[in-house]
């Protein structure tokens, strides 16, 4: 199948128990480039959904395609191509050092040494992280353990970046950093998927926003045509759009 949809999900549903489905009828599809927000209350089905995107999970119908090849019987393909960082970093650690961490990806792929080093330098440096290159992780904070993350989705070369609750235990600071690189990422070209119930804090750069609620998009849309919906299911209205202003930068 050819296609300029760099994500297609058609008809997707998802039971953890029978009869039950934690995600129902989901179709919708991603172009390269998009920065879509993913928003809804605790229990919408996000988490579940992206899951469903990297193949870590397995629909009970429906099918997610990734350049066109389906996820569920091409899984090495759409983790080469689509890198999910979990909601919570400590479950995502796996390296004694930040170095060895963010290499695991890619040693795993068997690349050359070489490459893998390169890599890795040149992603630790894009995420301020290089400095840190011989710590133990456990002892980072929790703003540089999201980046290292993230740090060890890119390494993979992955063009597809989806972010499960970034802002999540973050302070004020942890969170403009994380801020600034997500920027960064999406002006360098990677497509970006963020599910949050915060919308505040990033909804400013979103260039499409999808509503869920109990399992289903109920909204999709650029931000400002839904931003007046949101509360009536379950997530906050960013202050700015309650006052009339429309969407304002949360970070100033
Ligand atoms: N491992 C699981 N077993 C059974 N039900 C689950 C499991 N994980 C999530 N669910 C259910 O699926 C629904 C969607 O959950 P989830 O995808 O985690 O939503 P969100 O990420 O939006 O909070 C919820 O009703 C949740 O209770
Ligand atoms: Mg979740």
């Amino acid at each position: 199948m050819i296609t300029d949809k760099i994500i297609e999900i058609k008809n997707l549903t998802h039971n953890y128990q029978k009869n039950h489905p934690s995600i129902e009828n989901i179709t919708f599809s991603v172009s390269k480039g998009e920065f879509i927000v993913i928003a809804g209350k605790n229990g919408s089905g996000k988490t579940t959904l992206f899951k469903l995107l990297n193949g870590l999970l397995t629909a009970t119908s429906g099918e997610v395609f990734i350049h066109g090849k389906s996820v569920a019987k091409n899984s090495i393909f759409a983790r080469k191509n689509l890198g999910l960082v979990f909601q919570d970093p400590d479950t995502q650690i796996v390296g004694e050092t930040v170095f060895d961490d963010a290499a695991f990806g890619p040693e795993n792929l068997r690349l050359p040494r070489n490459e893998i080093k390169k890599r890795v330098v040149l992603i630790l440096k894009k995420l301020g992280l290089f400095h840190l290159k011989d710590r133990n992780p456990a002892t980072l904070s929790g703003g540089e353990k999201r980046r290292l993350a993230i740090a060890g989705i890119l390494s993979m070369n992955t063009e597809i970046l989806v972010l499960d609750e970034p802002f999540s235990n973050l302070d004020f600071s942890g969170t403009l950093e994380l801020l600034s690189y997500i920027k960064l990422l999406s002006n360098s070209g990677h497509t970006i998927l963020i599910a949050t119930h915060e919308l505040e804090k990033i909804i400013f750069h979103a260039t499409r926003l999808i509503i869920m609620d109990k399992g289903k998009i109920i909204g999709d849309d650029k931000p400002l045509k839904l931003i007046k919906k949101v509360e009536k299911f379950g997530i906050k209205e960013p202050c700015s759009s309650k006052f009339g202003m429309g969407i304002k930068k949360w970070e100033g």
